[in-house]
Order: structure tokens, then C-alpha cells, then sequence
């Protein structure tokens, strides 16, 4: 059977002082669960002293993005080999917001193509990832214009195909996917229950078609947009919803410590 996996998805929130204080409460809360993988996804500067927080919780560290190559002049960027060296176990790639495709536009439009990461990117990304030794967190998902154009399973489609495409079914074994609909997250509106169900299906049968079955029984599939103490419960409850990536939620540590006794 899949291990449910809960993760926290900070993004640009949070200084390392306040992190650590959050990891530190919402630990006690939950105590060791064997049964559920924690992983929290700092902003790369709090990484080191979150991870030293948590050393013995059992909770692991996640970065919310990377860059496609080892080194070299790439002023501003992280490569996996230095997160690989900082313990980080899972890193997110793909995420809508670095896809520059917002739920909810706070940023001005003309600077979103500097945010727009390319599913040519994000499959770069995750080969050096895996060379690494870190699991990717792979996030697909539609955005509200895509959904209302019936086009919601063809986009997801092309996006793990892209994203995958060259890996072979040995890489791809321990890979986490996240169905995050772009117009969930951030926004309140979360996908209902049997919906994200659906997808999170139809994402395992893509993943039985570019690699195998047993890979596809595997690969745990994430929700997230919007997860919340209450949904929690009956989202994780379907049979193909491994976890949550959860993001605003996870900033309240009992909010967290909740929607992880959820899962
Ligand atoms: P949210 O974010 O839980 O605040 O909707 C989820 C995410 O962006 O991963």
C-alpha cells in the first residue's frame, strides 16, 4: 500500500525563525506517524535551519523549486547537487505559480513571463533531480479557462508526457505527481472530492501508459488547491488521493497538524 504524503508548501512566507517555531508546535501536535511521510517545502534560506529543527521528527525538507543544471553562471539560481547536500528529500517542480499561470493575478500581467516556466523546463529539472537522489513533486493541473473548455484531461496529459518524457520506469518508481487545478489554489475553491478523484485516476493510468503498472501503483498522486482541516479528510479518503500539497493551510500549525491526522 502507498504511504499518504502531506506536504507544505510555504512559498515566499515565513522567515527561517518563524519556520522553525512552526515545524517545532505542529510536531508536538502530531507526534511521530509512521504511517503518514511529512514534508515541509521551506523558501531555500530556511532550509538549514528548519531541517536542523526537525532532525528528529521525523519530518522531511522539501525546496519548492531548482534549477536544470549542477553549476556554472546562472546568477540567482539553486542546483539539486547544493539542495542534495542540505539533506532536501523532495523538491516541487512544475507548480503553477512558477509556470507563471496564477489562480488569482496579484502580480501585474506584464511580468508573468518572467515567472513562466516551460514544460520543457520542468522535464529538465527533474533529470537532474533524480540524478540527485531527490523526489520530484511534479504539479500538473488546468487552469479555470482550460476546465470550462473541456480540455482539462488533454492538458494534464500533455504535461506529465512532457514532464516525463525520457525517464525511464525504474526513474519514475518513488515519483510524487500533485493535481493542483490552478483555479483552487490560493482561492478557497477547492475541486470536489470525486472530481479530484477522477483525475488523480486518470493521472495513474498516464503513468501506467509511459512507464508500467507496478510504477503506476507506485507513484503517489497529491490534491492541493485550497486543502483545508475540513476537506481534508474526505479528499484523502479516495482511493487514489495519496496526500495533499498544501499550501496556506500549512502556514497554522494546528490547521497543519489536522489536516495531516487526516490523512
Ligand atoms: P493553497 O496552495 O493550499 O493555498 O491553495 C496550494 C499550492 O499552491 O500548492
Amino acid at each position: 500500500m502507498r504511504t499518504k504524503l502531506v506536504a507544505g508548501n510555504w512559498k515566499m512566507n515565513l522567515t527561517a525563525a518563524q519556520g522553525a517555531a512552526l515545524v517545532e508546535s505542529f510536531a508536538k501536535q502530531v507526534a511521530v506517524r509512521y504511517d503518514v511521510d511529512v514534508v515541509v517545502c521551506p523558501s531555500f534560506l530556511s532550509i538549514p535551519k528548519v531541517r536542523d529543527t526537525v532532525r528528529h521528527q521525523g519530518i522531511l525538507i522539501g525546496a519548492q523549486d531548482v534549477f536544470w543544471k549542477d553549476e556554472g553562471a546562472f546568477t540567482g539560481q539553486v542546483s539539486a547537487k547544493q539542495l542534495a547536500e542540505q539533506s532536501v528529500a523532495f523538491c516541487i517542480v512544475g507548480h503553477s505559480e512558477t509556470r507563471g499561470r496564477f489562480g488569482k493575478l496579484e502580480t501585474p500581467e506584464s511580468t508573468v513571463p518572467f515567472f513562466a516556466e516551460t514544460d520543457e523546463t520542468v522535464n529538465l529539472k527533474i533529470e537532474r533531480l533524480l540524478f540527485h537522489g531527490i523526489t520530484p513533486i511534479l504539479c500538473v493541473g488546468e487552469t479555470l479557462a482550460e476546465r470550462e473548455a473541456g480540455t482539462t484531461d488533454q492538458i494534464i496529459e500533455g504535461q506529465l508526457r512532457a514532464a516525463l518524457a525520457g525517464r525511464d520506469a525504474s526513474e519514475l518508481y518513488g515519483l510524487v505527481i500533485a493535481y493542483e487545478p490552478v483555479w483552487a489554489i490560493g482561492t478557497g475553491q477547492t475541486c470536489a472530492a470525486d472530481e479530484a478523484e477522477r483525475i488523480c485516476r486518470f493521472i495513474r493510468s498516464v503513468v501506467e501508459a509511459l512507464a508500467d503498472n507496478e510504477v503506476a501503483i507506485h507513484v503517489r498522486i497529491l490534491y492541493g488547491g485550497s486543502v483545508k482541516a475540513d476537506n481534508a479528510k474526505e479528499l484523502f479518503s479516495k482511493p487514489n488521493i495519496d496526500g495533499g500539497l498544501v499550501g496556506g493551510a500549512s502556514l497554522d500549525a494546528a490547521g497543519f497538524a489536522a489536516i495531516i491526522m487526516s490523512a
